[in-house]
């Protein structure tokens, strides 16, 4: 990664293309950031490129899987190094556990938690060479309390609130300030899929605008909408027996 010093901030986002990450992208965009992109797929990203970047600079993009470790490096020696990596990229699917699931448990495994692993260590030598930089991990409110078919999903969510806490310690004597973003439920194309009333439910655009928000405050980890991730928190610091209670009341 080539280190300049130019004075307008760089981002690279992972899951630029679709929901939160693109929805992020274009706020940063508009706000003066130039902006890298990741995601699998291109068409979104090359439209997003298309309708909101005003000059080449402010948006590039690549198509990259984050299971792609040697991709995501190549990207790295391509690029300056970013003053904020967020890692964003993540799948979403349901599921019924009394079925059997280990694909789905594995790719989901592969793709939200080690998929920021390879992330994360592909632009991390860039990140400690400079001394400076902001790194925001996408978790969930999943990650606090197991939820009901998300025995694929929270647990790769929890393993990310715990790799955050953790790499913290590391990363801020070196200048590097760690964030975690845990939301509640965002209306996106992973929460399409879902067919029960999802409370508090918030739009895109908003969610960004809180990313932005509270990117620039001292807070580690940071959850919305404020009223649905204010209970999730209270639920999981109950004991089992009232959470699971409250949990099969108000949420199956
Ligand atoms: N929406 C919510 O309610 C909610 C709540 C809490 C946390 N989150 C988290 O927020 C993040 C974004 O979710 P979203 O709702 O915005 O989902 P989304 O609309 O489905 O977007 C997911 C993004 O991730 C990319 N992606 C998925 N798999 C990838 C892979 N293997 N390699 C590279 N890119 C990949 C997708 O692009 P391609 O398919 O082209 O690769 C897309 O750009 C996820 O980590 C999710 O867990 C979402």
């Amino acid at each position: 990664m080539k280190n300049t010093k130019n004075k307008q901030k760089t981002a690279i986002i992972t899951g630029a293309s679709d929901g939160i990450g693109a929805a992020f992208t274009k706020l940063l965009i508009k706000n003066d950031w130039q902006v890298v992109g990741i995601s699998r797929s291109s068409s979104k990203l090359k439209i997003i490129k298309k309708n909101f970047s005003s000059n080449a600079q402010s948006f590039k993009y690549f198509s990259c899987d984050v299971q792609d470790f040697k991709k995501l490096k190549s990207i790295a020696k391509k690029i300056e190094v970013p003053d904020l990596l967020f890692l964003n990229a993540g799948i979403y699917s349901p599921v019924d556990s009394s079925k059997l699931n280990l694909d789905e448990y594995k790719k989901h495994l592969k793709i939200n938690y080690l998929g920021v692993l390879n992330s994360y260590e592909a632009f991390l030598p860039g990140l400690i060479s400079k001394q400076n930089g902001h790194i925001i991990i996408m978790s969930s409110v999943s990650g606090w309390i197991g939820l009901p078919k998300a025995a694929a999903y929270g647990p790769t969510k929890a393993a990310l609130r715990s790799f955050a806490q953790s790499i913290r310690y590391d990363l801020n004597p070196k200048g590097i300030k760690v964030q975690l973003c845990s939301p509640g439920f965002v209306e996106t194309q992973a929460t399409s899929i879902n067919n029960f009333y999802m409370p508090g439910l918030m739009n895109v655009n908003d969610a960004a605008n809180l990313i932005l928000k509270y990117m620039n405050t001292k807070k580690f980890e940071f959850s919305f909408p404020f009223s649905f991730s204010f209970f999730m928190k209270f639920f999981s610091l109950l004991p089992d027996k009232i959470s699971s209670y409250l949990i099969k009341k108000f949420i199956i």
